[in-house]
């Protein structure tokens, strides 16, 4: 398929063919999780969680997060590294422009911040000057506290309008990719229905035009996983063997099923 890039990625929601992304951390699990076929690879910042120990993403740094894009990049082959924009790096948008030259200057080709209406200007002011935007809405892991816990989001009516609203609003501050967690999957699928950009799913049914998946969960390596991850070690003796599941389960519309959806 050659470089991917926001215009692949287009094409393929497009053509209502899925597509996938996979977390990395480092330089090892970027080229594995390339050559398995994910178009794109995302810099969590739940390196907090599967490197660090922590209990949240809250802890996690600029300087980690600049850190870890760097290993990524240096292994890159096809896919597009996306980095998570860590709690409180894009506060203002003068600071989120700081903070995301620091990523694209460490190596990636996008950067992730979590929230909706109030990103607004932050979204149009990166993307005007050359930062592409991937947004993340439903459970939004950086505000955990504010949501009281890591909770399915847009359950009421009212919930679900304010989601769709927020997705809207930030397709037309320039956002070219939403992540959409742990949302009931009607909702999630009306959301990918109504915006011209790819939206990738996490807990969000098979409605959407992409997945994502923590490593360590979908690799069976973490203490706790919620209903939605599925172990793709299962059945299989390499761990490439596992990324490919993934890969392959997500194209043919095989994963995720109802049982790893919400209502
Ligand atoms: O940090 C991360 O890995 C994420 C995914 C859960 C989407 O934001």
């Amino acid at each position: 398929m050659g470089k991917i890039t926001t215009t692949t990625l287009n094409k393929l929601k497009a053509n209502g063919e899925k597509f996938v992304c996979i977390t990395a951390y480092d330089a090892t699990f970027a080229r594995l999780v390339s050559e398995a076929g994910a178009e794109t690879i995302l810099v969590g910042d739940s390196l907090g969680n599967v490197l660090q120990g922590h209990d949240s993403t809250i802890p996690v740094t600029v300087e980690d997060m600049a850190y870890h894009t760097a290993c990524v990049a240096r292994a890159r082959t096809d896919a597009l590294v996306i980095a998570d924009l860590p709690f409180m790096s894009y506060s203002t948008p003068e600071q989120a422009l700081v903070n995301a030259t620091e990523l694209m200057q460490a190596g990636a080709e996008m950067v992730k911040l979590e929230g909706g209406t109030w990103l607004s200007e932050t979204i149009h002011m990166l993307v005007e000057r050359g930062i592409p935007v991937c947004a993340h809405l439903g459970l939004t892991p950086q505000s955990v506290h504010a949501l009281g816990g890591y909770r399915v989001q847009g359950r009421t009516p009212k919930g679900a309008k304010s989601i769709l609203a927020d997705a809207v609003e930030i397709q037309d501050a320039g956002a070219s990719l939403l992540v959409l967690e742990c949302v009931p999957a009607h909702l999630a699928a009306d959301i990918s229905s109504k915006l011209r950009i790819p939206v990738i799913g996490i807990g969000a049914g098979a409605g959407t035009d992409a997945q994502v998946l923590v490593l360590h969960d979908m690799l069976g390596l973490s203490s706790h996983t919620p209903r939605f991850v599925h172990n793709f070690m299962e059945g299989q003796d390499t761990i490439q063997g596992a990324l490919q599941a993934f890969v392959t389960a997500v194209k043919a519309g095989e994963y995720p099923r109802d049982e790893h959806s919400y209502e």
